[in-house]
C-alpha cells in the first residue's frame, strides 16, 4: 500500500506564494514514479542538435552568454560519459578563442566587454575540448593579460567587480578564482582580503547572499575607513551565491591558513542547517530549492546539493555527535550512524531529476511542465552526479599527486592549489545509482564542476609553466 503524500502544512494566511506552492506540489507529485530511466540517448541528441546545427532562436537572448551555452553543453556530454568527435572538438576551440578579448579575459561573444562569468565558461570549456600546442587553445589563452584583467577589477575589500565599471557579487568571485586556479595564475595579491569578504556574505539563516554592505568608520584625519567586520550581507541567502561563496571559501583555505592573525571564519554549522533544509519533502520529490519559502527546481541539483561535498572537505560530515544522554541506550547514540542520508537525501534527489527534471523529448529541466534547456540540462545532470558519487578527499590521492610533484621551484601556496584541488576521490562503496548501472553517470569535480580527467589535464599542464609576474 502507498502512503499518500502529503503537502506541506500551510496557516491561515493563503498568500500568492502558497498557492503557488500547492499547485506545484499537486503537479510534481503526479510526477511521483514512473520509470526511473535516465534517457541518455534523448539527452543526446538534444545536446548534439545545439552543438551541431546551433541553438534555436529562442536563445537569442543569451547572445552574452555564449560561452556558458558552450561549457552548459560540452560538460554536459562529459557527464554523460560522451566524448566530442576530431572535427567538432577543434569547432568548438576557434569558436572559444573568438570570445577572448584583446586586453584579457573573455567577453561572452566575439568583440563584447570581457567579463569575469564568461571567462571561467569560456576556460571551463577550454579544459575539455582544449588541448596544448598551437591551435589546441590552451596556449592561446593570454594568461598575463587575463591576471592583469583580474587585478583591474579588484575592489580594496578584496572582493572583485564582475566587469569594469559593473557591480560585486561572489559569482564572480567564484568564476575568477576557478580560472586563476585552473590557469595558475592565483597569487595570494590576487586574493588577498577575498576570503574575508566571502565570509561576509554569510546570512542569518546560514547560506550566502549575493554580496554585503562595505562598512565605514571615521577615521583620524576624517577620512572614512573600510572595515572588514563586520559586513551586513546584502540580500537573501540563495543556492547559486551559496555554492558560488563555499566554493570559494574551499579554494581559499590554503590562503587562510597561511594568515597569522584576523582569520576570517564561517558559521558551518547553520550552512549545513540551510542546505539540508533546501531539500524538498516527499510530496516535492526530494528536490532542491534555491532559496526558503520558494520552488524546487532542477537546477538547485548541483548548486545547493553539490554542496554537501563541499562542506565535507571542510570536515563537516554531519551534527555533532554528542555523547548519549545518561540512561540512553546505544542504540539511541547508534542513530547518528547514517548521518549522511539524514542531510542529504542523495536517492530523493535522484528521483526528483528522474522523475520530474527529464523532458520527454530529451534536455533536462527546472520542473514540469516547462521546457528543457542548456543550463538545467547542465545543471540537472551534475546535480545527479553529486548524488549517485559523494566525492571526499582523500589522503592516498593527496600523496599520491604529492609523490608526482617534482618542481623544485614551486612554491608552498602553488602546491598547495594544485594538490588541494585535485586530492578527491569517490567515496569507496557509497555510490548509489538509483534505476540502475545504466543511469551511471560521470563523477564531476566538486569545486569546477569538470571530471577529474579535465580538471587534472589542464591542471597539470599550466603548473609546469612560470606563473606570470
Ligand atoms: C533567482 O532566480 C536567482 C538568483 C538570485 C541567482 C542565481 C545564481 C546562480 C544560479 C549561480 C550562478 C553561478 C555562477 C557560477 C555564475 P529566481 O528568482 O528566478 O529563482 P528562485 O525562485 O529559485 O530563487
Ligand atoms: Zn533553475
Amino acid at each position: 500500500m502507498s502512503v499518500p503524500l502529503r503537502p506541506t502544512p500551510v496557516d491561515g494566511f493563503p498568500t500568492q506564494t502558497s498557492h503557488l506552492q500547492r499547485e506545484t506540489e499537486e503537479l510534481l507529485s503526479k510526477h511521483a514514479s514512473g520509470q526511473a530511466t535516465l534517457n541518455k540517448n534523448a539527452h543526446m541528441q538534444f545536446l548534439v542538435r545545439n552543438l551541431v546545427q546551433g541553438f534555436p532562436a529562442r536563445y537569442t537572448s543569451q547572445d552574452a552568454s555564449q560561452p556558458w551555452l558552450m561549457f552548459w553543453t560540452l560538460q554536459a556530454f562529459s557527464v554523460l560519459q560522451v566524448g566530442l568527435d576530431p572535427g567538432n572538438r577543434q569547432r568548438a576551440i576557434d569558436t572559444i578563442l573568438t570570445w577572448q578579448h584583446p586586453d584579457g579575459g573573455f567577453g561572452g561573444g566575439p568583440k563584447q566587454n570581457a567579463h569575469l562569468l564568461p571567462t571561467y565558461a569560456a576556460v571551463s570549456a577550454l579544459a575539455i575540448a582544449g588541448r596544448a600546442g598551437a591551435g589546441g587553445g590552451w596556449d592561446e589563452i593570454d594568461r598575463q593579460k587575463m591576471y592583469s584583467f583580474f587585478m583591474s577589477l579588484k575592489q580594496p575589500d578584496g572582493s572583485f567587480l564582475v566587469s569594469r565599471n559593473a557591480e560585486v557579487d561572489v559569482r564572480g568571485i567564484y568564476c575568477l578564482i576557478v580560472t586563476a586556479i585552473l590557469l595558475d595564475i592565483c597569487t595570494p595579491e590576487l586574493v588577498e582580503g577575498t576570503a574575508s569578504f566571502v565570509a561576509s556574505c554569510q546570512t542569518y539563516e546560514g547560506g550566502f547572499s549575493s554580496a554585503s554592505q562595505p562598512y565605514f568608520a571615521p577615521g583620524p584625519d576624517g577620512q572614512p575607513i573600510l572595515l572588514s567586520s563586520p559586513r551586513p550581507p546584502l540580500g537573501e541567502a540563495h543556492g547559486g551565491y551559496t555554492f558560488c561563496a563555499l566554493a570559494s571559501w574551499v579554494m581559499l583555505q590554503p590562503f587562510v591558513s597561511r594568515m597569522p592573525e584576523n582569520k576570517p571564519s564561517v558559521n558551518l554549522k547553520t550552512l549545513l542547517r540551510w542546505c539540508t533544509n533546501m531539500q524538498g519533502v516527499d510530496i516535492e520529490l526530494g528536490g532542491f530549492k534555491g532559496r526558503t519559502n520558494k520552488l524546487v527546481d532542477g537546477c538547485y541539483s548541483w548548486w545547493v546539493g553539490g554542496c554537501f561535498a563541499l562542506l565535507q572537505t571542510l570536515g563537516v560530515s554531519g551534527p555533532p555527535h554528542e555523547p548519549p544522554a545518561e540512561g540512553a541506550s546505544q542504540a539511541d547514540d547508534d542513530s547518528w550512524d547514517d548521518v549522511d542520508d539524514s542531510l542529504f537525501n542523495r536517492k530523493a534527489l535522484q528521483e526528483y531529476v528522474l522523475f520530474a527534471g527529464q523532458h520527454p523529448s530529451g534536455g533536462l529541466r527546472d520542473k514540469p511542465p516547462k521546457g528543457a534547456d542548456a543550463y538545467h540540462t547542465l545543471y540537472c545532470l551534475s546535480g545527479l552526479s553529486a548524488a549517485q558519487h559523494p566525492m571526499i578527499p582523500s589522503p592516498p590521492r593527496r600523496d599520491e599527486l604529492l609523490g608526482a610533484w617534482s618542481d623544485e621551484g614551486v612554491d608552498d601556496i602553488r602546491k598547495a592549489l594544485f594538490i588541494d584541488s585535485l586530492c578527491y576521490a569517490e567515496e569507496e562503496g557509497a555510490s548509489k545509482v538509483v534505476g540502475g548501472p545504466s543511469n551511471r553517470v560521470n563523477a564531476t569535480h566538486p569545486i569546477f564542476n569538470l571530471t577529474m580527467t579535465h580538471a587534472e589535464g589542464i591542471m597539470a599542464h599550466f603548473y609546469k609553466q612560470q606563473i606570470p609576474p
